[in-house]
């Protein structure tokens, strides 16, 4: 056997991995809060995804992926353009409201301006853009959406909120040394609000 094989008895969610399997491998996968938004009838929508993705740099596109069942999804599924903000530390409240079925995301302490083609801004996000909305892909019980950066800004300096193993994180932990870019692989999650650090890695 090439020493790279892996003994097949080492998969033990193998060989049919439902959506369990799924959401096992996805707890270890760490990835950025976003917030989708866009106008449907005058009236301002939005959803939390994780499923937030750099697709294309020429043209810029990015995709983010929505459930059929999403009380957002009739309203994202005839948008032509679409808010996307990238969430900051801090903003885990927000996070929880934009996640939250029957809450009215938008009223206070949600603060928000009608930007491009009365696309809703959120306040206060570590980047945000207003982009057009290429493609709509269907991918079993939710929908692929594509769409073209149109305007975008950033807070440079901001951190960001990410969500890993069923809670929302901020990423505090010094970045891999880059004189040493085999090992020595350190940094440091901080479960929010909780106080306490977690070792997530070490040579
Ligand atoms: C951490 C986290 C990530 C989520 N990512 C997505 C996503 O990528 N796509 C999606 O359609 N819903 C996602 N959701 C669920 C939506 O936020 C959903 O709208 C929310 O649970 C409320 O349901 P409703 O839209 O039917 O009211 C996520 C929820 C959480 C808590």
């Amino acid at each position: 056997m090439p020493e790279n094989d892996v003994e097949s008895d080492s998969f033990d969610v193998l060989p049919e991995v439902g959506p369990d399997g799924l959401r096992r491998i996805f707890r270890r996968h760490a990835a950025a809060v976003a917030v989708v938004t866009t106008t449907h009838r005058g009236a301002p929508v939005g959803l939390l995804v994780t499923s937030l993705a750099s697709v294309s740099a020429t043209p810029p596109l990015v995709s983010f992926n929505v459930a059929r069942s999403s009380s957002s999804w009739p309203a994202l599924a005839q948008a032509e353009h679409i808010g996307v903000h990238v969430l900051e530390a801090g903003q885990e409240e927000l996070a929880v409201r934009f996640a939250s079925k029957g809450a009215d995301r938008f009223a206070a302490p949600t603060t928000w301006w009608s930007g491009p083609h009365r696309t809703p801004v959120i306040h206060g996000a570590a980047a945000w853009a207003v982009a057009e909305v290429e493609q709509q892909v269907p991918a079993g019980d939710h929908v692929i959406v594509v769409a073209r950066l149109l305007w975008a800004n950033a807070r440079d300096e901001a951190d960001p909120l990410v969500h890993h193993d069923g809670q929302y994180r901020q990423v505090s932990g010094a970045a891999v040394p880059p004189e040493n870019p085999v090992g020595s692989r350190f940094s440091v999650i901080r479960a929010s609000p909780a106080s306490a650090f977690e070792k997530i890695s070490e040579p």
